[in-house]
């Protein structure tokens, strides 16, 4: 029998390229007289250019030229539509005029010879500046600067709030977060006579080809994206920064491939962050803990250029069941680059703030967190009043909480005790909104026996590589090892960003349907040459197992390879292709993932040191196409949450604007000592609406729900509730 590799702990089938360094990236790609671009930027955030002087600059060894607003080419500001794929992460083009809106935009671009070069002449780029004061800081916005991004209101909070016998009115604060994956951003572009190959680190070869069709005035046909391996994105490579139009015209003016990296310190201002967002929670209740009144008041920073919406409102408005619930969010323009989704955009400070509330209303009510969540239920989505269109979270708090040994929580705090050290114990729930879009795959059953899969779509280093290969291997019943896939070229068919943990759910359709045409097509010629075996049989009676063509009613071994039916009529070999797009009655449900943490951490009262300990997640994602990749997503979101509650915060200096912990040794992140010992368990039930293996996606989920389960556990062990992020060693010296 034929044995499916659908679900099975599959080892990325560009592992061994990416471990063996054969793997290209970006910026690896080697270029006859390639040029270096070096950008120069700005040291105001606020203000306008005074003066550039690249005379010096100009006359040092190796310079090809120095670019500025002054001699740049204009450039067309996109409409920024994210569902026709052509949205810039900053809309405003590179060197446009004169005006300076944050620190680190870029003011002029160096190209020479060799980096070194470009670096030093870069340095010797004299700018002068009109400088006005900035703001950076949430709390600096004027009214004015202030606008309405988006609302959600059913039943009447106010009152309800007013009249509650619990009432719960408390504000949370997550700080500016900035993308750091191990690849950084980098582009090299390639010009040949009229047409442009840009090679680049993109979560979206399609958007990215659409929007420098758009901003650089080049048809779609003379412009090829390249991006064939990404160490990683987090989100921050969604959309095309100004790097890569730098690189683009560079190259067009030089006549010459030029290449423009993003450096580590760069990487905080000119290519996306998480914004700083405040929510003020109201939470109403009843004594016995039924919620009356949820309320959520948000306010986000974005830049003055864009407006970036981090919506918070859409998981408030429906992760509980209450009658009355209203969540608001304003934007806050100000002198900061312009943010991008990062990995669970919205819901990820959203759930810190809903989760700790939750966590607070039952200290208050002197109820168990778990019985607090369990009361409030929400058995169909109340924002939408559709049905679930498969929910198991009940099951995931009593999976998590059976297996955590929850039951043997002492509520008091500071109770729990492992020799000097004080164990809290705190637990959460996620949530990510499931959808699939639109794809096109292309199949070939190839002559020598193998199989090529095709798709524009990219593999971020998530596993999307083997995913392909998983579904024609079981469509086809061939092994692995005769399956190739190629991904990450705009010239290929269309597939979608990597991102919103939609791109599995997205694509599979498409395997299925272009392989199984793929198959058709070799049981046709089956059925149809003279000298096949089943010259006479009807093609509705055969199939392809094992790689193999035979009469459905047999067994394979009755069959013939299917690369002999190929060679019977002398073919390369055989082709399907699909367009499959979202399923229609997937709109009569609320596709979402849950999930729920529950964690424990020591705290040494001595030299109030916080470790986490132990960490569990058990998670109703739909059903897993590889186990393997799956789990690293989700420990992986977990290790991203560990940094957000306990080390992330992207620090502007308020006299200028400056990011200023903008590297590796001032902007923390986890290592493994900060790790503990991690678990994380599947339900694995199919939700079959989105398409016919019952996957949703599970690239953002782990990541919701971490900060506050840590924040929880911190309050349960030393009576210090963190309500800003992340929670520093100071906070818990009481
Ligand atoms: Mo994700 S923030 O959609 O890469």
């Amino acid at each position: 029998m034929n044995t499916s590799v659908i679900g099975e702990p599959i080892t990325r089938i560009d592992g061994k390229l990416k471990v063996t360094g054969g793997a290209k990236y970006a910026a690896d790609y080697p270029f006859e007289k390639l040029a270096y671009g070096v950008a120069v930027p700005s040291t105001i955030a606020n203000g306008k250019i005074a003066r550039i002087d690249s005379a010096k600059a100009e006359r040092m060894p190796g310079v090809i030229a120095v670019f500025h607003h002054g001699n740049f080419d204009k450039l067309y500001r996109p409409s920024g539509a994210f569902e026709e794929q052509s949205r810039a992460g900053e809309s405003r083009p590179p060197f446009e005029d004169e005006n300076i809106y944050y620190y680190g935009q870029f003011v002029a671009l160096v190209v020479a010879d060799t980096f070194q070069q470009a670096q030093d002449a870069a340095a010797n780029v004299r700018v002068t500046y009109d400088e006005k004061t900035p703001l950076v800081l949430l709390n600096q916005a004027a009214p004015a600067n202030i606008t309405l991004a988006t609302k959600y209101s059913r039943g009447d909070a106010d009152s309800a709030f007013q009249n509650a016998p619990v009432q719960l009115d408390v504000t949370y604060t997550t700080p500016t977060e900035t993308h750091n994956p191990m690849e950084m951003h980098a582009t090299i572009a390639v010009w040949n006579k009229d047409k442009v190959t840009l090679y680049e680190s993109s979560q979206g070869v399609v958007n990215h080809h659409n929007v420098m069709s758009e901003m650089l005035g080049v048809p779609l046909e003379n412009i090829e994206i390249i991006s064939k391996f990404i160490g990683s994105g987090f989100g921050g490579k969604l959309f095309p920064w100004p790097h890569s139009l730098l690189a683009a015209v560079a190259a067009r003016k030089i006549g010459r491939p030029v290449k423009v990296s993003v450096p580590r310190t760069l990487m905080f201002t000119t290519v996306g962050h998480r914004p700083a967002i405040q929510q003020r929670m109201r939470l109403g209740a009843a004594q016995d803990g039924r919620l009356e009144s949820f309320q959520n008041d948000i306010l986000q920073h974005t830049s003055l250029v864009d407006d970036y919406v981090e919506d918070c409102t859409q998981v408030s408005s429906l992760l509980y069941s209450c009658p009355n619930n209203t969540a608001i969010q304003h934007l806050a323009h100000l002198n900061v680059g312009t943010p991008t989704p990062m990995r669970g955009p919205g819901r990820t400070p959203a759930l810190f703030a809903i989760e700790s509330a939750m966590d607070e209303l039952a200290v208050k009510l002197n109820m168990d967190p778990l019985e607090l969540r369990l009361k409030n239920y929400a058995e169909t989505d109340e924002a939408s009043n559709l049905p679930w269109s498969s929910k198991h979270l009940r099951e995931a708090y009593q999976t998590g909480a059976e297996r955590f040994g929850w039951s043997k929580r002492n509520p008091k705090v500071g109770s729990m005790r492992n020799g000097d050290l004080i164990l809290g114990w705190g637990m959460a729930t996620c949530n990510w909104p499931a959808s699939r879009h639109a794809a096109e795959v292309r199949v070939r059953l190839l002559a020598d026996g193998t199989a090529r899969a095709s798709c524009a779509t990219q593999d971020i280093g998530t596993g999307t590589y083997t995913i392909f290969a998983q579904v024609v291997s079981d469509k086809t019943g061939l092994p692995l090892d005769k399956i190739q896939v190629v991904l990450g070229d705009s010239a290929l068919p269309p597939g979608p960003i990597s991102g919103g943990s939609s791109a599995t759910s997205t694509v599979l359709p498409a395997i299925v349907e272009a392989t199984q045409k793929a198959v058709d097509a070799v049981i046709q010629v089956a059925a149809r040459t003279p000298g096949s075996p089943f010259q006479n049989a009807d093609a509705k009676t055969l199939k392809m197992t094992q790689g193999r063509i035979h009469a459905q009613d047999k067994s394979p071994d009755t069959g013939v390879p299917f690369e002999s039916i190929i060679a019977l009529r002398n073919l390369v070999g055989l082709d399907g292709h699909a367009r499959t797009d979202a399923d229609p009655n997937a709109k009569k449900f609320s596709t979402h993932s849950f999930g729920a943490h529950f964690c424990e951490i020591s705290f040494d009262p001595g030299i109030a040191r916080l470790r986490v300990t132990r960490w569990l997640t058990v998670i109703d994602g739909g059903r897993m196409i590889n186990a393997k990749t799956a789990r690293n997503q989700m420990l992986g979101g977990v290790v991203m949450g560990i940094g957000m509650g306990l080390f992330e915060a992207t620090v502007y200096d308020p006299r200028n604007g400056h990011p200023i912990n903008n590297n590796f040794a001032d902007y923390v992140v986890p290592v493994n000592a900060d790790i503990p010992e991690m678990d994380c368990i599947f339900l694995d039930y199919p939700d079959t609406v989105l398409n016919e293996y019952g996957a949703r996606g599970i690239g953002e989920i782990g990541l919701t729900g971490v900060a506050s389960a840590l924040t929880s556990a911190a309050y349960h062990a030393t009576g210090v509730r963190v309500r800003n992020l992340p929670i520093r060693m100071e906070d818990l010296i009481v």
